[in-house]
């Protein structure tokens, strides 16, 4: 066949191959503090997304968040709030990376306008809040997706495989032994006016994720909580100027029942005498799972877990080693698998009915703690 036909041939084939142009998707960020960077840095990375919006309180601040992440700022419009944002522009989806005081009003408000909503953890500070979230998500059709990045590793993915491979038996009973020694944040982080919630909400929830999301979030039922702030407002182990305006938890803990006779062992802390609680344990009847905490406490596995079970008469124990890095990092996947389920119709990457029972278990505990006995975890229907 000459040449010429055949090049015709290859330029059809290829002419009828290219996609159609995918329409970018058009995103804001709302509140433009400190983890807003992570959602920039890797929305940036997206051919197919634009940011074309970004809002905060502070005046200017959106504008130099903007320049300080290399943003061309002639394609961005800036708002002083979430609602001016979401009122002026046609937006597929928001991150909202506000503190947890401002989670609900401005998650509730992009959903009832249409717009898919990326929340960064906590969920909120209250269940009432979580519940109303939910609401206004079934109400708009729209997705809420919680933004819990190490769902996307793979030592988390490990653990709810061998949980669901059944060789572990019937799970009765979970220790999670994560917390610090020291590592207070401070910012936003350590007041009730702007946070609402401390340790218990910053890294309390990423510990009970990793194991209720194993097991498949059963419903909790009654919790006896506790909470104490013995550091965070002592000069002595915080810097004076913001021990004087922490007014949140630093350490917390409880005793959750759960729907199928699971037992919850939680505790968490900011800073605490000792260098770990210990590592979280899984208990089935067939098998056990040892997970070690990490330093910090950010939701990771802090090395090889360990999966004990008898054979053939022996206790042994199996090694699991740690898995490496996904592409892109965790934040990538977190807001990529967010867009991607917006843009398929498909359901949310870390579903807010989920972590709807991850909220009541740590509003529980506040609940319960403030009362001073154990107290029935109430989760009205959405
Ligand atoms: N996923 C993670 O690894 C991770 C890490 C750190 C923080 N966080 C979470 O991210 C959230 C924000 O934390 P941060 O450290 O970035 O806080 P931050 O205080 O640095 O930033 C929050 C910003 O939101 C703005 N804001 C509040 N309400 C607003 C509203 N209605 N409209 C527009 N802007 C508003 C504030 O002015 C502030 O600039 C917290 O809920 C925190 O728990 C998640």
């Amino acid at each position: 066949m000459p040449d010429e036909v055949l090049s015709q041939f290859t330029q059809t084939v290829r002419e009828e191959k290219k996609a159609a142009p995918v329409k970018k998707f058009r995103y804001g960020i709302i509140g433009t503090g400190w983890i807003a960077e992570a959602h920039a840095q890797v929305l940036k990375n997206m051919e197919d997304v634009e940011v074309v919006a970004m809002a905060d309180l502070i005046p200017g601040k959106a504008e130099r968040f903007a320049d300080t992440w290399g943003f061309d700022k002639s394609k961005i419009n800036f708002y002083p709030s979430h609602k001016e944002m979401i009122d002026n522009e046609q937006l597929d989806g928001v991150s909202v990376c506000t503190y947890n005081r401002t989670h609900a009003e401005c998650t509730i408000y992009a959903l009832e306008h249409g717009v898919n909503v990326l929340l960064e953890k906590p969920f909120t500070v209250t269940t009432e809040e979580a519940v109303a979230c939910c609401r206004a998500e079934k109400k708009s059709g729209k997705l809420l997706s919680i933004g819990f990045q190490p769902r996307m590793d793979r030592n988390m993915q490990e653990i709810k495989r061998i949980v669901e491979s059944g060789e572990l038996g019937q799970v009765y009973y979970i220790r999670i032994g994560g917390g610090r020694r020291r590592g207070i944040p401070n910012s936003t982080f350590i007041e009730q006016k702007t946070a609402g919630i401390g340790a218990l909400g910053d890294i309390g929830c990423y510990a009970l994720d990793m194991v209720l999301n194993a097991i498949g979030y059963p419903k909790p039922l009654t919790v006896t909580g506790y909470k104490s702030a013995f550091f965070g407002a002592n000069p002595k182990y915080n810097n004076p100027a913001d021990a004087a305006r922490f007014n949140v938890d630093d350490f917390a803990a409880g005793f959750v029942r759960l729907e199928g006779g699971i037992v919850v062992d939680f505790i968490t802390a900011w800073a605490s005498h000792i260098d770990t609680p210990g590592d979280t344990i899984i208990l089935g009847t067939e098998g056990a799972l040892r997970i070690p905490s990490t330093e910090c406490w950010n939701g990771s596995v802090g090395g090889p877990m360990t999966l004990y079970k008898d054979i053939a008469g022996f206790s042994t124990q199996v090694t699991v080693p740690l898995r490496g890095d996904v592409p892109g990092g965790l934040f990538f996947q977190k807001v990529r698998s967010f867009v991607d389920a917006c843009r398929e119709g498909r359901p949310a990457p870390v579903p807010s009915s989920q972590i709807l029972y991850n909220q009541a278990i740590i509003d529980g505990i506040v609940k319960s703690a403030e009362a001073g006995k154990e107290i029935e975890i109430e989760i009205p229907e959405i």
